[in-house]
């Protein structure tokens, strides 16, 4: 018998914040994700939160969904699930955020990358994970984790901080000198050894083909572009610190009008806070802040609609234009949070966001 829940639906309307219903009626469980178009599909991935009445821990991971008019998805079940041994790290009780995935063109593989925190060990870890298949839709092999690029420094770092002797007991308490020794590279220095820290991450594929995972590292505090290797298996060792101890969070880029241009937030956990949006001729920077892009009302603008970024999607059937998509986090039943799309506007050549109740995708233009 179908029941009310499983009714077949016929979405025709993005609704900011509200149940979005997969073809099986039941609400779309990929948050923090992202969208790749493949072969006249869209793929959404993103986080597969257990909901609340789940006791198995084993049914955990990234999501997959499947659409063609980005309006009506079909779960394709779980592209990356954690493994029940505890040996991996990827067992259950582990937490996978933000997955992103791309497509190498050479080795004709799809690649995930995610934020991984391990069992037990809180946001402590900050470990970026990579798993690779032949099929868009998984099952997804895990690879490994790690902390990117252990012993190197990255491109922009000036020279002269790399022998400073500030660290962290000299700056207790005392946040302005805490932002300066951050900009100085203190974190850098303090992980330059063992890797650095990954946590809130993206990927991005520039116009040439090559790949970044852009990830909020220093501690949250410092935006890290790493070059993937040709691949996108591994890190080239090539970085670069973007914004460094402007505490940016949930990046999402995207090239629009000859310009790199990202989203991202402050660091306030789950809270939403008021977006940025900052610009760059390159991908590798210089990023320059441009304020906050939200143009509600200033209640709505400092909490971004009550959203977060994850990702801004280009559909492919239409040309400059640019969708926002974010997450209306709900920390006791992270399965429920909501999305929150909005189209991207430009105003004084600036891409900005407005709230709709509703609004049509096929009428963007
Ligand atoms: C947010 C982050 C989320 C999640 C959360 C945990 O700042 O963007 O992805 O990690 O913190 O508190």
């Amino acid at each position: 018998m179908i029941g009310l829940t499983a009714r077949p639906q016929n979405n025709n309307l993005i609704r900011p914040g509200e149940i979005w219903p997969d073809t099986e009626g039941k609400h779309i469980n990929a948050h923090g994700g992202g969208i790749l178009f493949y072969n006249g599909i869209y793929y959404w991935f993103g986080e597969s939160r257990l909901p609340r009445t789940e006791k198995d821990r084993t049914r955990y991971g990234v999501g997959c969904y499947s659409s063609k008019d980005l309006l009506n998805w079909k779960n394709e079940g779980l592209a990356l699930r954690v493994i029940n041994d505890t040996s991996t790290l990827l067992q259950p009780g582990c937490v996978i955020e933000r997955p992103k995935v791309i497509y190498n063109k050479k080795t004709k593989k799809f690649i995930m990358w995610f934020h991984h925190e391990l069992k037990g060990q809180g946001y402590r870890a900050a470990l970026t994970g990579v798993a690779v298949s032949d099929n868009i839709a998984g099952p997804y092999t895990y690879i490994k984790s790690l902390r990117p690029n252990a012993g190197v420094w990255p491109v922009n770092f000036p020279e002269e901080f790399k022998n400073l002797s500030v660290n962290e007991s000299d700056i207790k308490g005392k946040p302005d000198e805490r932002i300066k020794a951050v900009k100085e590279g203190l974190y850098i220095r303090r992980d330059f050894t063992g890797g650095q820290m990954a946590r809130d991450m993206t990927l991005f594929v520039d116009r040439n083909g090559k790949a970044y995972h852009i990830h909020s590292s220093e501690e949250n505090m410092t935006l890290h572009f790493s070059e993937l290797t040709d691949d996108y298996l591994n890190f080239t060792g090539i970085y670069y610190r973007v914004l460094p101890a402007e505490s940016n969070e949930a990046p999402a880029l995207f090239f629009a009008k000859g310009k790199y241009y990202m989203f991202s937030s402050g660091t306030t956990g789950w809270k939403p806070n008021p977006a940025r949006l900052a610009v760059a001729d390159k991908v590798t920077g210089e990023w320059m802040s441009l304020g906050n892009p939200g143009r509600g009302t200033e209640e709505e603008n400092k909490i971004t609609f009550g959203s977060q970024s994850t990702f801004v999607l280009s559909p492919k059937d239409k040309k400059n234009i640019y969708i926002f998509m974010g997450d209306r986090w709900t920390p006791e039943n992270l399965a429920d949070s909501r999305h929150i799309w909005l189209p991207v506007e430009w105003e004084d050549g600036i891409p900005v966001i407005k709230w709709y109740k509703e609004w049509n995708i096929k009428e963007l233009k």
